[in-house]
């Protein structure tokens, strides 16, 4: 079951190839809304393992497995939303974005690394190591925000 979430490179690189192809039709306000949901659900699933790191609730290795492993997949998911078609939207997206795209794209590759660490250690119930390597996550979702994201 937890095995079957996990996107292999192959189905991955697949999955790109459709959803570039499937996106001419999307409009621009849709795709906003598109990936904010993607970020919204990234925040989801991070918050609870954020709060077991602090201490504030009990660490429980199960529901650190399951929402580590949903963040690794949705780290995938919001980028191809980023089009220079969505800088009239209304969006808190920079549209620093679409004038330096390379930038971006080391970001958010930096954010599929580190949830996939995150991820294995959360699978292996790897308490020590999943403890190692929610900083890198974090921080990953910080910096893009700091560089890409208007303040509110
Ligand atoms: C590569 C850049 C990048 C990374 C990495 C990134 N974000 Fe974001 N995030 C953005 C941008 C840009 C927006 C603004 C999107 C918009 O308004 O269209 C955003 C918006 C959000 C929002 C607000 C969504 C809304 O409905 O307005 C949340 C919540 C969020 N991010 C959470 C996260 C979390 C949690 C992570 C890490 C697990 C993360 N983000 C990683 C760039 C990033």
């Amino acid at each position: 079951m937890k095995k079957s979430l996990l996107a292999t490179g192959a189905a991955l690189a697949l999955g790109v190839g459709i959803a570039a192809s499937a996106m001419a039709q999307v409009k621009p306000d849709v795709l906003v809304k598109q990936r904010q949901a993607v970020m919204t659900l990234q925040g989801k699933y991070l918050g609870p393992i954020g709060a077991m790191m602090k201490g504030a609730v009990p660490y429980n290795a199960d529901v650190v497995a399951v929402n580590a492993t949903f963040l690794e997949n949705l780290a995938r998911m919001p980028w191809d939303g980023f089009q220079p078609s969505t800088a009239g939207e209304k969006t808190k997206a920079k549209p620093d974005i679409y004038k330096d795209m390379a930038k971006f794209k080391a970001a958010w590759e930096t954010l599929e690394a580190e949830t996939s660490k995150l991820g294995a250690a959360a699978r292996a119930k790897d308490e020590a190591g999943v403890r190692a390597t929610f900083g890198g996550v974090a921080k990953a979702c910080g910096s893009c925000h700091d560089a890409f994201r208007e303040k509110s």
